[in-house]
């Protein structure tokens, strides 16, 4: 197969940056060459007019890893933006009604093919996803990932109690619907399951068992739930599991917690409950725009990274309430400006690239222009829409172009994607065709 050479400013990222000026941790060209073949990156460098192979031409673009997303919910594409005042107002009056249309497979199929897209049109290559209660709702989201040959994360939620009959499983179908599920999609091309019980509140310890019984059968899976996210959410989880020593407590007594566990949003967590995390190498999910916008709280991320956890971030649409990476680490921003934090825009960018592969222990196969890496690839435009290309032109470094693109960039910065070395924004938006 012949080679293709994307030529731009190409980022990226080698390691976590200790701080704003930690040059060190990314590599940058800036009139570099990605070599793409068979759907792989071969070689990144200093672009050569004499390398062989068909250019496209990104400059001035930055070419960057494609963007990761470690939580989200894509039966929740038609819940974003309903009106509620906390989690579990918004859970029982808009999200356990509109998942139970999951149970169709037309509308599955439907709103999964909608939801890739717009991941694409933000620049996200890779996504962790919650599906339904309904194991069709799995296929339908694994059936899509694999026509676009996209690398995503995914599993049936396990749901038994606390939610309307039509949504609930039992524990037994629970676990045979996900073995039967892990068996069909594990691994296949370029999708891997999560076993995925919803959180405490919506499991009895029947089921919690069964979750710990996949867990030792399949310990290659990765498994995702909800953790301190919202007070009364923690209150009704210590009423169900009163012998446990805290909310992380329920999900250590059931052996859920390891390095392949994403826990979403850990916002009000002990030192005991972080403590844990760390030694288990569980990953704590920051959820920015969620947490502003179901009012859950503010995440501690410097008591998280002190204590030693594991930290990834995420859109969790539907509570939260924008697809992009770029917009939810703006948000994130914000989140630790109220907390007195600080968040640079090299450690933005790299949360959402590395960070987020190495959340998933997938860094040798995502999150990095690197040779052997898939060609998942977003080519960012800083100034895209005119209130940033005013911005841009007192630019001067990196850092401040990343900030730039980070707070006021969105879906328009986002000027082409490359799954495994196709091009895929331009295919999709008609532009190959109105071309050809
Ligand atoms: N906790 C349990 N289920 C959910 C969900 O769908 N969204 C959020 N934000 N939190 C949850
Ligand atoms: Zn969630």
């Amino acid at each position: 197969m012949s080679a293709k050479i994307l030529r731009g400013r190409v980022l990226s990222f080698m390691r976590e940056p200790q701080g704003a000026d930690d040059h060190e941790a990314y590599q940058y060209f800036e009139d570099g060459a990605v070599t793409i073949s068979d759907g792989k990156i071969v070689a990144v460098g200093p672009f050569s007019a004499s390398a062989e192979g068909e250019v496209v031409d990104h400059r001035p673009h930055l070419i960057m890893p494609g963007f990761i997303d470690l939580h989200l919910h894509y039966v929740q594409a038609q819940v974003v933006a309903s009106y509620a005042g906390s989690l579990l107002e918004w859970l029982n009056s808009y999200t356990f009604v509109e998942e139970q249309q999951f149970a169709h497979q037309g509308h599955a199929g439907a709103i999964a093919s909608a939801f890739f897209d717009e991941l694409i049109r933000n620049g996200t290559t890779t996504a962790v996803a919650y599906c339904s209660s309904h194991p069709q709702s799995v296929d339908a989201f694994f059936a899509e990932a694999e026509k676009r040959n996209m690398l995503m994360v995914g599993g049936k939620v396990m749901m038994d109690r606390n939610a309307p009959e039509a949504l609930c499983d039992t524990a037994q179908s629970s676990y045979d619907d996900t073995r039967s599920l892990i068996d069909r999609w594990h691994g296949r091309g370029r999708a891997f399951y999560a076993i995925s019980p919803r959180f405490a509140i919506t499991s009895t310890p029947e089921q919690m068992a069964a979750a710990q019984t996949l867990v030792s059968e399949f310990p290659d899976c990765y498994v995702q739930t909800h953790l301190s996210e919202n007070d009364a959410e923690i209150s009704f989880s210590m009423q169900l599991y009163p012998d446990a020593k805290d909310y992380t407590g329920i999900y250590e007594d059931y052996g859920l917690l390891g390095s392949k566990t994403l826990l979403g949003h850990c916002i009000h967590l002990n030192h005991r409950e972080a403590c844990v995390l760390a030694e288990t190498r569980a990953v704590a999910v920051f959820c920015p725009t969620s947490n502003l916008f179901l009012g859950s709280g503010l995440f501690d991320r410097d008591r998280m990274a002190a204590d030693g956890v594991r930290i990834g971030v995420a859109t969790d649409i539907g509570g939260g309430t924008d697809y992009g990476m770029l917009a939810t680490m703006a948000e994130g921003y914000k989140v630790l400006q109220l907390r007195g934090q600080r968040l640079n825009p090299l450690q933005s960018f790299y949360m959402m690239t590395l960070g987020n592969a190495q959340a998933l222990s997938l860094e040798r196969t995502i999150g990095r222009v690197a040779p052997g890496n898939a060609a998942d690839l977003v080519v960012l435009d800083a100034g895209a829409t005119p209130a940033m290309a005013l911005r841009q032109k007192t630019i001067a470094s990196l850092s401040e172009e990343l900030f730039l693109l980070q707070t006021l960039g969105d879906d328009r910065s986002v000027v082409e994607v490359y799954i495994a070395g196709e091009r895929t924004k331009f295919a999709l938006e008609g532009l190959a065709d109105a071309l050809a």
